[in-house]
């Protein structure tokens, strides 16, 4: 009979799941407990209605929220956690917001989200107010937002609120598992990866994952990274075109898609590394080419994602049709956020009868 310590050692190993099955990876001090709602795992699933090809999507709106933040989220608030801070403080375009919540609620600390007035999706809103987080909303975009959790933090110096945006590395060291899983289901990387930008913390993740995985010789090639901006919000991709060294803001950004309607991208460094080293690209996609793979994903292979997450098909297919990639590559398409999270858009442009 195994002592108790051995046996509940080998019940939590058999549990670790996702994003902590990979804690070897991860770096972070053996004793720390994880602060987990067993994120991670989702499926990748291989689509031939919407799109034939080598196509998969990586279906991260199968996690505890809804969406890829809970990934970071789970080791953001572990570390908030083990530092003793009161609470956590993060701007919002809504799918950080809500993961905050749920996390900061099953780790006991108080939670701040700063929003922009109206740009938030109602699902992501309401999951917020489920979680008990307190919202802060201010006139603006999202880097409005953002510029209000730094002066709260830096410049009034609210020490006991951790913050949690993706500028926060211990969020992208949790982000980064989605190459990992990619990698353990499909055996090797694929040829491309496309993923929507926002903040562009995802992406930059992502390749420090891949990267990981080639400098320990787990993986012989790296795949190419392809961030796909939605066209009225698309700092990073003009940047990229305009080969500019320094980021060319949007003031006023524009998209159907709230969840990537953000101007200034705090990790756009790290992005246009990512899609640098990686030999890949950025491109843009319009509302109406999100909202056509939005409706192809939901009809043709069940799945359902919210617009920003679309964007990653839509950016395949534009990167099709301008003869970036071929039929025969194999692509992963990281579909970031579930449908349920914006209901009012899904009413809106797939009314009845459509
Ligand atoms: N897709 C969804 C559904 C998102 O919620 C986000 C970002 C992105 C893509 C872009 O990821 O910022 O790492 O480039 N949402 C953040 C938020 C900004 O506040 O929920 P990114």
């Amino acid at each position: 009979m195994p002592s108790n310590t051995e046996f509940d050692w080998s019940i939590a190993r058999r549990r670790r799941f996702g994003v902590w099955r990979y804690r070897e990876l991860l770096p972070l001090h053996n004793d720390i407990e994880p602060v987990t709602l067993c994120e991670g795992g989702t499926p990748l699933i291989k689509i031939s209605r919407a799109m034939n090809g080598n196509v998969f999507v990586k279906f991260e709106g199968a996690n505890p929220t809804g969406s890829f933040k809970d990934r970071g989220m789970t080791v953001g608030i572990t570390i908030a956690k083990s530092l003793g801070v009161e609470g956590v403080i993060v701007a919002s375009t809504g799918n950080t917001a809500a993961s905050a919540a749920a996390y900061a609620a099953r780790a006991g600390l108080q939670c701040i989200v700063v929003l922009p007035r109206g740009g938030v999706a109602k699902g992501k809103l309401a999951q917020a107010l489920l979680h008990g987080a307190k919202i802060v909303e201010v006139d603006g975009v999202f880097d409005d937002a953002l510029e209000e959790v730094f002066t709260e933090v830096v410049i009034n110096g609210k020490r006991n609120l951790y913050p949690l945006n993706s500028y926060n590395p211990w969020r992208l060291e949790g982000q980064k598992t989605l190459a990992f899983e990619i990698v353990d289901e499909l055996r090797e990387p694929p040829d491309y990866v496309f993923v929507p930008v926002g903040n562009a913390g995802n992406i930059s993740a992502i390749w420090k994952g891949f990267k990981e995985l080639y400098n320990y010789g787990l993986i012989r090639k790296l795949p190419k990274m392809v961030g796909v901006q939605a066209e009225g919000a698309a700092p990073l991709a003009k940047t990229w075109t305009l080969k500019s060294r320094t980021l060319i803001p949007i003031e006023r950004p524009m998209t159907i898609a709230s969840a990537i309607r953000i101007g200034r991208p705090v990790n756009w460094l790290k992005a246009l590394k990512a899609v640098e080293e990686s030999s890949g690209v950025f491109i843009t996609v319009s509302d109406d080419e999100i909202v056509n793979s939005m409706r192809d994903l939901a009809v043709y292979e069940g799945v359902g994602v919210e617009p920003a997450s679309a964007a990653s098909l839509a950016g395949y297919r534009k990167a099709l049709e301008i003869g970036i990639i071929d039929k025969g590559d194999v692509a992963v398409l990281v579909a970031t956020g579930h449908a349920l999270k914006d209901p009012d858009t899904i009413t809106k442009y797939f009314s009845r009868g459509d």
